[in-house]
């Protein structure tokens, strides 16, 4: 099984997000747009595990000390790796060093299982869409540029989740497979 940890994000930022998608699929048709329905702030890819790895995953997962709760505001657009060769268009994530505290707490507690730490610094996002080639229309580009500082949105997360992405032809279906409140509330 394919396995990520993720935030789930408040409904009106996913509205705002495919409403702002929207106005940018008729200028880019080549990108392959993420289904706004699966927009999710990545804390750690995983990847490719054995089902009893899932389940040391899950252990390991639930015993991540709490924390307080985390405010999040959605805002601005940008490329990766840069404007020059877009790979990925990501909407932003304000989040003060909470967010990274909480995704370097999830690495710790999976480094024990031979889950190696993210090398490259942890850079919260919602990406919007993959492009393919390195080579991105000009009119996405001047529409990013247009939006500049676009609001999508704010929440107070209190919770993250372990997703399975399961690989499709249309792009990976992600599915919950299990929820972690991080404020000591009780969780699923
Ligand atoms: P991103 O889209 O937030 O950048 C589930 O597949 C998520 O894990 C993706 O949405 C992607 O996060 C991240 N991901 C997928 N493949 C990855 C890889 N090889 N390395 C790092 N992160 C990856």
């Amino acid at each position: 099984m394919r396995l990520f940890v993720a935030m789930d994000i408040p409904e009106d930022a996913r509205a705002a997000c495919g409403a702002f998608v929207a106005t940018l699929r008729p200028a880019c048709r080549n990108a392959r747009w993420a289904r706004i329905e699966g927009l999710h702030v990545t804390l750690k890819f995983i990847g490719e595990v054995s089902p009893e790895k899932g389940d040391a995953i899950h252990t390991a997962l639930a015993s991540i000390p709490s924390r307080a709760p985390i405010p999040i505001t959605f805002r601005g657009l940008g490329f990766f790796p840069d404007e020059r060769r877009p790979r990925v268009l990501w909407a932003g994530i304000k989040a003060g060093t909470d967010l990274a505290a909480l995704a370097s707490a999830v690495e710790t507690a999976l480094e024990p299982l031979g889950i190696p730490r993210e090398e490259r610094a942890f850079s919260p996002h919602l990406t919007l869409a993959r492009l393919d080639t390195p080579h991105v229309l000009e009119a996405l580009r001047e529409a990013v540029k247009k939006a500049g500082r676009l609001a999508f949105g704010r929440t107070t997360a209190t919770e993250f989740h372990l997703y399975q992405s399961v690989l499709k032809p249309g792009g990976a279906e992600y599915t919950r497979r299990a929820t972690f409140s991080f404020t000591g509330r009780a969780s699923e």
